[in-house]
Order: structure tokens, then C-alpha cells, then sequence
């Protein structure tokens, strides 16, 4: 366990002060945003808990929120500078994820608006990862005239959204199997690394040569199908480490270099298909969120797609948003806000399956 980051301070104009919490996985999070800017983050991993078993375990992941998400809301309150009582409204992440540690953010924001009497906003985490990239950021949303784009890259899920407009979203492609993040975990397994290995790998794939091993690209020419697949590749690459056991050094950052090429060169052959078919006469902006967007080689593959169709690419301001964390369900509820989108506290309920579309 770790705490991973303490946001900054900023002196703006009151916007809309909001304490937001999300529990989805297993990062506790919360953060006090004011409109898109970031008061205060608190994230506090359990990733090395859950590395033992080689994934996420969802009991052991509530019962961990369970014991740190007063310390990390307290945190989080103290960090901003701020009391409770001077926030506008309070924001929960009610899905995707699993549903036992949903439960403990949900029960914590419900508590926490009734006994201050406080508006609550229930928030989808992938539209926290689709907005993420506005947080502390001077891209204002309105200045696009034109068709925006959302990619979320996560541990998972991997989604690729038109945005009609902040709230209204249409799913253009998605994932089938594993989530970009997931395979990356999972290739890296195989390769001997931790988990979560997804930035170990780009790490060891830096020093690889991407060509050295031919691994299959997924769906090749058939993107038309709009989907993300990972498990043919998957496959592929546990073939592939076997037959070249014992693995060296060298052959880890080969393997490394291949793997995660073919993953990410998936996701630029769909997004191409998406933006040449996009019935849109005008695509301006792509926003990127998620996990895997920290990754460096996958945020120059991006660049140049979006060189090629002269689209702005935005990534989220710092690594401390492209994971799990509160900090864009407050921005992802500041929207909501403004649209007047409360929810009764007494209604709020968990919503482990729920799509961006609803
Ligand atoms: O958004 P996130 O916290 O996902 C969910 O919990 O859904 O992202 C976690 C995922 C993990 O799969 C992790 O391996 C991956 O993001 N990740 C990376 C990097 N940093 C984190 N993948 C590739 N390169 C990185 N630098």
C-alpha cells in the first residue's frame, strides 16, 4: 500500500466546490475539485495487496476501502483547505466496477450528504476517464466547434466514445475480452514481471526491438467490426515465451517490445477505421484517459494519428490522473452540476455494470 499523490492548491474565482469519492477498484480516492480545477487528490493504492494474487481480489478490496476511506475523505478535506461545509455538493462513483467496493464510497458520499445536508451527484467512472484530460487544463470543451472523440485505456476497460456533447456519449468501439491494461498485466506475467506490469513492461519494451518477434495484430482488416480483442494476441505471446524459455534479459525486453507494439497498433488500426468512417464531416479534438494512457510509446502513436487527421490530442495533465482516482469524477460532476443532475441520497445505489451510454 502507498499513498501515490497530494494535489496542489489554487487561488481561482469560486466555481463549484465538490468533494468527490470513487471506490471502483482498488484505489481509494478522493479529491476536492472546484469546476475542473484540482483542490486537493488523495489516492491510496492497495495494488501491492492485490499483487500477491495476481490480479484484483474484491473482498480483500473492500475490506481495504473499508479501513482507509475516512482517513484518506479526512485527507483529502485537509488537503484542500477547505471544511466540509464549504462544499457545493459531494460526487460517487455508482459504476462500472466491482460492486462489494462501490458499495463503500457509495455508503460513505450517502452518509456524508445527509448528515451536512448536501447535494449528491452519482458519477459513471468511465465518463470520470473520458473527462480527466480537462482536469487542471485550459482545453475548455466549448472551444470545440467540431466532433470530440473519448478513449479510455484501463485496467478495465478499453472504450472509444463520440461525444456528442459533455454528458451524451456514443459508443463508436469497445473491448470484447480483456481491457488494453489487462492484457498489458497479463503479457507482462508471462514475461516474469509484477503486477500491475503494464508500465514494467514499457520500461523493459524501451530497451527492445519491436521487430525481433512476429506476434499477430488483432482483427487485422476487419476493424470495420469496431472492436477492441486481445485474447487472440494473448495466446500468441504465451506460445511464443514458452518456446523461447529460458528467458534472458534480452529476450524479456524483445518479447516486451513486440507485445505491447502489436497492443497498441490494435488500437490505432480502429481508431483510423472509426475517424475515416466517422459520418462527422469534422473530427477537432481526441480526448485520452485511463491507466495505459500514461504510457509514453502509446502517447506518440496517438500524436501521430491525430497529425495525420489534424486532431488535438489531449492526455491527462499528469500520471496522477491517467489512473484511478477521484479528482475526475469531480470534474465529471462538476458537468453534471451544471446540468442540475443530483440524486436523492436515499435513492443512490451501486451500478457495477453500468455503461457510459446511460
Ligand atoms: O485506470 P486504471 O487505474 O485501471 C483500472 O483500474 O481500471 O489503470 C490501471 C492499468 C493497469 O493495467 C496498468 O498496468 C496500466 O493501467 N498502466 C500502464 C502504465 N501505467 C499503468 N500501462 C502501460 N504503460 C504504463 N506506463
Amino acid at each position: 500500500m502507498r499513498e501515490k499523490s497530494i494535489g496542489e492548491t489554487f487561488n481561482e474565482e469560486h466555481k463549484m466546490k465538490i468533494l468527490a469519492i470513487d471506490t471502483s477498484c482498488d484505489e481509494t480516492a478522493v479529491a476536492v475539485t472546484d469546476g475542473t480545477k484540482i483542490v486537493s487528490n488523495i489516492v491510496w493504492s492497495q495494488a501491492s495487496s492485490h499483487a500477491k494474487f495476481g490480479g484484483v481480489m474484491p473482498s480483500l478490496a473492500q475490506r481495504m476501502h473499508e479501513e482507509r476511506i475516512d482517513w484518506v475523505i479526512d485527507r483529502a478535506i485537509k488537503g484542500s483547505g477547505l471544511k466540509i461545509n464549504n462544499m457545493d455538493a459531494i460526487a460517487v462513483t455508482v459504476g462500472p466496477g466491482l460492486s462489494i467496493a462501490l458499495g463503500v464510497g457509495i455508503d460513505r458520499a450517502k452518509k456524508l450528504a445527509i448528515k451536512y445536508n448536501k447535494k449528491l451527484i452519482a458519477v459513471n467512472h468511465l465518463e470520470g476517464h473520458v473527462l480527466s484530460p480537462l482536469a487542471n487544463s485550459k482545453f475548455e470543451t466549448s472551444d470545440s466547434k467540431f466532433l470530440m472523440l473519448g478513449l479510455v485505456v484501463s485496467g478495465g476497460n478499453t472504450i472509444l466514445v463520440k461525444i456528442n456533447e459533455i454528458g451524451s456519449y456514443e459508443v463508436l468501439a469497445q473491448t470484447t475480452d480483456d481491457a488494453l491494461g489487462e492484457a498489458l498485466d497479463k503479457g507482462a506475467r508471462m514475461l516474469g514481471l509484477g503486477y500491475p506490469g503494464g508500465a514494467t513492461l514499457e520500461k523493459l519494451a524501451r530497451e527492445g526491438e519491436i521487430d525481433s518477434y512476429k506476434l499477430p495484430i488483432p482483427i487485422l482488416g476487419q476493424e470495420k467490426r469496431r472492436i477492441f480483442t486481445y485474447s487472440g494476441l494473448k495466446t500468441a505471446m504465451s506460445r511464443l515465451t514458452e518456446s523461447e524459455k529460458p528467458l534472458t534479459k534480452r529476450k524479456i525486453q524483445n518479447l516486451a517490445a513486440c507485445f505491447q507494439g502489436v497492443a497498441f497498433e490494435h488500437i490505432i488500426r480502429v481508431l483510423r477505421y472509426c475517424i475515416v468512417h466517422s459520418s462527422e464531416s469534422k473530427i477537432q479534438d481526441l480526448l485520452v484517459g485511463g491507466g495505459v494512457a500514461a504510457n509514453i510509446e502509446l502517447r506518440k502513436r496517438l500524436r501521430r494519428l491525430g497529425k495525420e487527421f489534424d486532431i488535438s490530442v489531449h492526455f491527462p495533465y499528469s500520471k496522477k490522473i491517467t489512473g484511478d482516482n477521484a479528482a475526475m469524477v469531480g470534474v465529471a460532476a462538476y458537468f453534471k452540476a451544471k446540468r442540475n443532475e443530483y440524486i436523492d441520497p436515499v435513492l443512490v445505489d451501486r451500478k457495477p455494470n453500468a455503461k457510459i451510454t446511460n
